[in-house]
């Protein structure tokens, strides 16, 4: 490929990639990027309740992996609540949160303490911690769903 070309093919992908970006709001992607994260928090949450449950064998390597994930994730969902992302999608989220974005990052900041410390109990194998800090965890989320989500 000639220089020029490489160009004109780099500049065509590029459009085509960002195309599908260009045709929702930022709001819009701003909603669908904190649902996924939820989700996937959600997802892992889920993977670990089975094991503390006992629905599903424990087995340490992927409960921690897993409590690592939610200790990751937690720090992500953030980024989709700038201004101007209150509506513009279906979304569960309450006026609240711009209302009173000092306890809706309280209960974040609650919440990702909680999931460290899960993460450690997971690293540790010990079920009795795990329980416990699991708890804490699963807890962390109700307190902001109650605060800041709409059923
Ligand atoms: C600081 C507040 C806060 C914390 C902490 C929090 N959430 Fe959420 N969560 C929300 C809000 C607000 C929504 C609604 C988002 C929307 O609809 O735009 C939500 C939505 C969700 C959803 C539904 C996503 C969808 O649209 O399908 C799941 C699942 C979820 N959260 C799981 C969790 C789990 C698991 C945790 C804890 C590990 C957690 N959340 C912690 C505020 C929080």
């Amino acid at each position: 490929m000639n220089g020029k070309f490489k160009t004109i093919a780099a500049t065509a992908l590029l459009a085509s990639l960002s195309f599908g970006a260009y045709a929702q709001s930022a709001a819009e992607r701003s909603i669908q990027y904190r649902q996924g994260v939820m989700r996937a928090q959600g997802w892992h949450l889920g993977n670990m309740a089975a094991q503390v449950k006992g629905d599903k064998p424990y087995n340490k390597d992927d409960f921690a992996r897993s409590a690592t994930f939610v200790s990751q994730l937690l720090q992500m969902p953030w980024d989709g609540y700038g201004p101007g992302t209150e509506t513009g999608a279906p979304t569960k989220a309450k006026a609240e949160i711009w209302l009173d974005s000092a306890k809706f990052k309280a209960d974040g900041e609650e919440a990702s303490k909680a999931a460290v410390g899960l993460a450690q109990a997971a690293a540790s194998g010990n079920m009795d911690q795990i329980k416990v800090a699991f708890g804490a965890t699963a807890k962390a989320c109700k307190t902001c769903h109650d605060n800041f989500r709409s059923k």
